[in-house]
């Protein structure tokens, strides 16, 4: 093992002041404002503006371009770093299609903790459901913002019941709302029975100005108003005990989860919801990793440095032009330059050029902690999944791939743009926005782009369009699995397929079989017995 030069303390105290999470909502829940205001409370920006742009963005890779776009800061990441309160955030951006893409699974495979974000109105929606499916398989703790209170939504007791119903998880409200709609004015913090009633802001622009005080203030009735008061007496007679019953070890498992009401665009209830960040969001935890057929627990502490890389992505700052990968720091520090085992290639790399990814311009950083995500501009070095270490090679849990459901045949309009279609698919491939598999038929090939959710193929027409200047047509194909085979191409020909079966190569060239039916893939499978038909590719 490599000695670092830093004492461990050094470590222990870095590692217990980062909190590195991901927030996770349904598609107008707030997510992207919450963001913001989480940075202006952290200090990180100064005035928050609404993020007006945000309607074109749809198609964004990111929501923080929005943000970027409008507040004219340069936001060219993935991961948000700052600094609240003696301790070093890391906010995790997770993509914010209306469709579910690989994206988000990858991003949460990096994260230690999550918050969801829901709408106060709707309550548990599809995305929700499936993104809170995917924290809970990773058992990663979940801390819930209700957004919106500023509106008419619902009931805040059938908001928590429907938490506890629909996602079979226990939900503890922290605090509750003091109003509803336009007398929403505040929170009660139950676990320290206090009340704090925010001032609007211009826009909600600035900090709100809050003043904290007790439930039996002899002035609070007048002060709040008689409904939102007998309201407020009856609900916190009702919750009694409700904060102080949270179990954490609960909680850390991704068994309950705590429960907070707010605004995030009056800024209200986000400071004391940023706070519960730092007390309930975990360190950087243990991570089970395998090195030479062994399995072990590496604490992040250790004094050897890993880290492994979820995500690369293509152009996201046009002056630079280039692709970044995406390192998650599991343990030890790294610093820059310095020599590490790359566990795939399983050869010495060095580790140059490490970016900081929230300022103006790109920051070079000689340090990183675990939780910490640094990217490299990646000369081709590196895929997802693949891991790093001062030490021995290792590889941690591997990052799920999970099986194309939809299948476009997609072509570029002008022929003179072919170049440029070629190397926008790779490029794109590389990010893992999408698998791009090639059909042959007869003397012809063609590239088949084979995605999770069917709204990507938007999502890559508008990308090669705006990034490689290349407008494409797509033909969506009636194809509905794909299965990996283990076989060279030649002996998949020769096997039993349905007639609508069909043989293409994905880009390692391995041979994918691509069916129409459930029926169709049992039908190969009972023709060829003693061939396993994969739902991902086996790793090189
Ligand atoms: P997302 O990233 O989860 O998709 O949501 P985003 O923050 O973009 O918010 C979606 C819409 O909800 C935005 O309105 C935003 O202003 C609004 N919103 C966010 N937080 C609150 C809140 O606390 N109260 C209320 N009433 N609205 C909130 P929009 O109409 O899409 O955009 P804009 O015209 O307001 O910018």
């Amino acid at each position: 093992m490599s000695a670092i030069p830093q004492t461990n303390d050094e470590l222990v105290r870095e590692v217990s002041r980062r909190r590195t999470f991901a927030i996770i909502s349904h598609p107008d829940a707030g997510k992207t404002t919450l963001t913001e205001k989480l940075l202006l409370y952290g200090g990180a920006i100064e005035v928050a503006g609404a993020v007006r742009t945000r309607k074109a963005q749809r198609h964004a890779t990111s929501d923080w371009m929005a943000i970027e776009q409008s507040r004219g800061i340069s936001i060219t990441s993935t991961v948000l770093q700052f600094e609240y309160d003696g301790y070093c955030l890391n906010l995790l951006d997770t993509p914010g299609h209306q469709d579910f893409s690989e994206d988000t699974y990858r991003t949460l495979a990096a994260t230690d903790s999550a918050v969801m974000v829901l709408d106060s109105a709707k309550g548990i929606e599809p995305q929700t459901r499936k993104l809170f499916e995917v924290c809970r398989m990773r058992h990663i703790p979940i801390i819930c913002f209700i957004n919106k209170l500023d509106h008419p939504g619902r009931d805040p007791f059938d908001l928590v019941d429907e938490i506890e119903r629909e996602l079979h998880v226990g939900a503890v409200p922290m605090n509750w709302p003091i109003g509803n709609g336009p007398t929403f004015q505040g929170v009660f913090d139950l676990r320290n029975q206090q009340v704090l009633r925010f001032d609007r802001t211009a826009h909600g622009q600035s900090i709100a100005p809050v003043k904290v005080g007790g439930l039996d203030d002899p002035t609070l009735e007048d002060e709040i108003g008689p409904t939102a008061y007998s309201e407020l007496r009856e609900a916190a007679e009702l919750l009694e005990g409700a904060g102080a019953a949270f179990d954490r070890s609960r909680f850390d498992r991704g068994a309950v989860i705590p429960v907070f009401f707010g605004s995030a665009i009056n800024n209200f209830g986000v400071e004391p919801f940023l706070k519960a960040i730092l007390e309930l969001a975990p360190p950087p935890s243990p991570r089970q990793v395998q090195s030479d057929g062994d399995t072990f627990t590496l604490e992040p502490t250790s004094d050897t440095f890993t880290g492994f890389v979820f995500k690369i992505q293509a152009n996201m700052d046009k002056r630079h032009r280039d692709r970044l990968a995406f390192m998650r720091v599991c343990s030890g520090v790294f610093e820059k330059d310095m020599a590490v085992q790359h566990g795939r290639l399983r050869r010495e790399v060095r580790m140059t050029r490490p970016h900081r990814l929230f300022a103006r311009d790109r920051e070079t950083i000689d340090r990183a902690y675990p939780g910490d995500v640094i990217g490299f501009v990646n000369p081709g070095l590196f895929q997802i999944g693949d891991s790093v270490s001062s030490g021995a090679p290792v590889q941690f849990d591997r990052i799920p791939r999970f099986a194309p459901e939809h299948f476009g045949m997609l072509r570029a309009k002008q022929v003179t743009r072919q170049k440029q279609f070629q190397k926008g698919l790779e490029q794109l491939e590389e990010e893992g926005v999408m698998q791009v598999l090639t059909l042959h038929e007869g003397l012809r090939s063609e590239p088949i782009l084979a995605v999770v959710g069917e709204l990507q193929f938007d999502v890559l027409r508008s990308r090669l369009e705006h990034e490689y200047d290349v407008e494409t047509t797509i033909q969506e194909l009636p194809y509905k699995l794909a299965r990996w085979v283990d076989r060279d191409p030649a002996a998949v020909a020769s096997m039993t397929l349905p007639s609508r079966g069909r043989i293409a190569v994905d880009s390692s060239g391995r041979a994918v079989v691509l069916f129409s039916s459930a029926w169709e893939l049992e039908y190969a499978e009972k023709e060829n017995p003693g061939i396993e038909f994969m739902v991902a590719s086996l790793e090189a």
